[in-house]
C-alpha cells in the first residue's frame, strides 16, 4: 500500500520546520504530498530523494514565499500551512484547485485570529484563497465544534511559535499523527482526554517511517469483504487507533479480519491486515467512530449495498465538505447503480443486499469517489464509467494497476 497521506504531509512539513535533517521512508508519492513538498520548497526548505529515503533539509528561518502557494487538491496542505504561516515570514497567499477553493477555511481563520493572526479569505473568510500576513502570536485555549485533525494541527503548529500555552479541545478525538510526530521531534505535547496542549518549542529533525495508508487500503478491504470468495492481505498497514474505525465496522458487519505482525515503528502502529469475505450484515455507524473512518465512508457505503438489512450512517455531516460533497456524490452514483439508499443531512441509510449495475459517475475532482465506484464495478460486474480517472493521483496513482492485478488472483 502506498504511504499514509496524513503522515506523509506531516513528515515533509514538520521536517521543514525542524533543526537538522528529517529522513523519511515509505513517503507517499502522490499529488497531495507533492503540493506540501512544493510549498515547503517555496518557504526555503529542500526535499531530495536519496535511495529509498526522502531527505528534508529545513529552511533555517522560513522565507517569505515569492509567489502564491498552490495546494492543488490538498486540504491538509492548506490548513496546516495556515497554522505555520500565521506566525511566519511576511505575506503568503494559499490557494488550490476548484475543489479546494470550495472548502471551508473559517474553521482555521477564526481560532488563528484569536491567537493574533492576520488572515483573510475569499467570500467573507469562507473559502480560499487565503491571505496571511505573518505576525507574532499568543497562545490560547480553543474548543472546536467539529473533530478535525487539520484544524487541531493548524492550531498546534501556530502554538509552537506563540507565546504562552496553546491548547485544543475536540468534541471527539481526531487522528493524532501530529501529536505523535511532534513528540518524535522532541516537542513536549500534553494530552489530557480530548485536550492537547503545546508551548513554543523547537523541532528536531528525525527519522520517519510512513506506514501503509488504511484510507487507501480501505478500497481493497471493503471489496474483499463484499465480494464472495475474496481475501486480501495488506502488509505494513497503519493501525493507529484514531484511524481504524473501518476495522471495527468490518468486524461488526461480519467480515473476517485478522491482524498479524503488530508492531510500532517511529511512533505509529502498524500490522499486516487480512480481510476475508463472509455474509455481511448491516450495522449502525455514528458518534465518536466517525472521525476514525471519515475518509473510508464512501467505500463503506458501497460495501453496505451488499449487507443484509439497513446500514445507518449518522453524525457524518463533515462528508459534505471533503474534496466533494461525498454524501451527494456517492448518493447520486450509488442510486444510479441501483442501490436502495436514503440520504440525510448528516448521513444515509442503505438497504441491502442489492445487485448493482453499470453506471456513469461524476467524480467531482474527488479521488475517493473514483476509487469507491471502481469497487462498485467489481460488485456490478458491468462497466462503471468514471468521467475522470486522473483524480486518483491525488492519493493513489497506482490504484488501477493494483486493482487489475488483484482481480486476476493472488500476486
Ligand atoms: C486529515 C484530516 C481529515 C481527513 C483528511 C486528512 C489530516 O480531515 O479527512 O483526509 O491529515 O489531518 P479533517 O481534519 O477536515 O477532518
Amino acid at each position: 500500500m502506498p504511504g499514509d497521506k496524513s503522515v506523509s504531509h506531516r513528515s515533509i512539513l514538520f521536517g521543514a520546520l525542524a533543526e537538522g535533517e528529517t529522513r523519511v521512508t515509505g513517503l507517499l508519492d502522490a499529488e497531495d504530498v507533492h503540493s506540501t513538498r512544493k510549498a515547503v520548497e517555496r518557504l526555503g526548505a529542500t526535499v531530495r530523494v536519496e535511495g529509498s529515503e526522502v531527505v528534508v533539509t529545513p529552511a533555517g528561518t522560513l522565507r517569505e514565499p515569492d509567489d502564491v502557494i498552490d495546494c492543488g487538491n490538498s486540504g491538509t496542505s492548506l490548513r496546516l500551512l495556515a497554522g505555520v504561516l500565521a506566525g511566519g515570514p511576511g505575506l503568503s497567499v494559499l490557494t488550490g484547485d476548484a475543489s479546494l477553493r470550495r472548502r471551508p477555511v473559517r474553521r482555521v481563520v477564526e481560532p488563528l485570529r484569536i491567537m493574533g493572526a492576520d488572515m483573510t479569505a475569499r467570500d467573507g473568510d469562507r473559502v480560499p484563497p487565503l491571505v496571511i500576513r505573518g505576525r507574532p502570536l499568543r497562545g490560547a485555549h480553543h474548543v472546536l465544534q467539529v473533530a478535525s485533525a487539520q484544524v487541531k494541527s493548524a492550531i498546534l503548529l501556530a502554538g509552537l511559535r506563540a507565546s504562552g500555552e496553546t491548547s485544543v479541545t475536540e468534541p471527539e478525538r481526531s487522528r493524532d499523527h501530529t501529536e505523535r510526530m511532534l513528540r518524535g521531534m522532541g516537542v513536549p505535547v500534553a494530552v489530557d482526554g480530548l485536550t492537547v496542549t503545546v508551548r513554543a518549542s523547537r523541532l528536531t529533525g528525525t527519522r520517519v517511517d510512513v506506514p501503509g495508508d488504511i484510507s487507501s487500503a480501505a478500497f481493497f478491504l471493503c471489496g474483499a469483504a463484499a465480494i464472495p470468495g475474496s481475501r486480501v492481505t495488506v502488509r505494513n498497514m497503519g493501525t493507529n487507533p484514531t484511524r481504524t474505525g473501518l476495522l471495527d465496522v468490518l468486524r461488526a458487519m461480519g467480515a473476517r479480519v485478522r491482524l498479524e505482525h503488530e508492531r510500532e515503528v517511529a511512533g505509529e502502529p502498524r500490522a499486516d491486515v487480512t480481510v476475508e469475505a463472509d455474509r455481511l450484515e448491516a450495522c449502525e455507524i455514528g458518534g465518536d467512530i466517525i472521525p476514525r473512518l471519515i475518509d473510508e465512508l464512501p467505500v463503506i457505503m458501497v460495501m453496505a449495498t451488499q449487507a443484509r438489512g439497513r446500514t445507518l450512517i449518522r453524525d457524518a455531516r463533515e462528508l459534505r465538505v471533503k474534496e466533494s460533497d461525498r454524501l451527494a456524490s456517492m448518493g447520486e452514483a450509488l442510486a444510479a447503480a441501483g442501490a436502495r439508499l436514503e440520504l440525510f443531512d448528516d448521513g444515509c441509510a442503505i438497504e441491502g443486499p442489492t445487485p448493482l449495475r453499470g453506471v456513469t459517475v461524476q467524480t467531482r475532482l474527488d479521488h475517493r469517489i473514483a476509487m469507491s465506484m471502481s469497487v462498485a464495478q467489481l460488485i456490478a460486474g458491468e462497466p462503471v464509467v468514471l468521467d475522470d480517472v486522473a483524480c486518483v493521483a491525488t492519493s493513489f496513482p497506482s490504484f488501477f494497476a493494483l486493482l487489475d492485478g488483484l482481480c486476476q488472483g493472488p500476486a
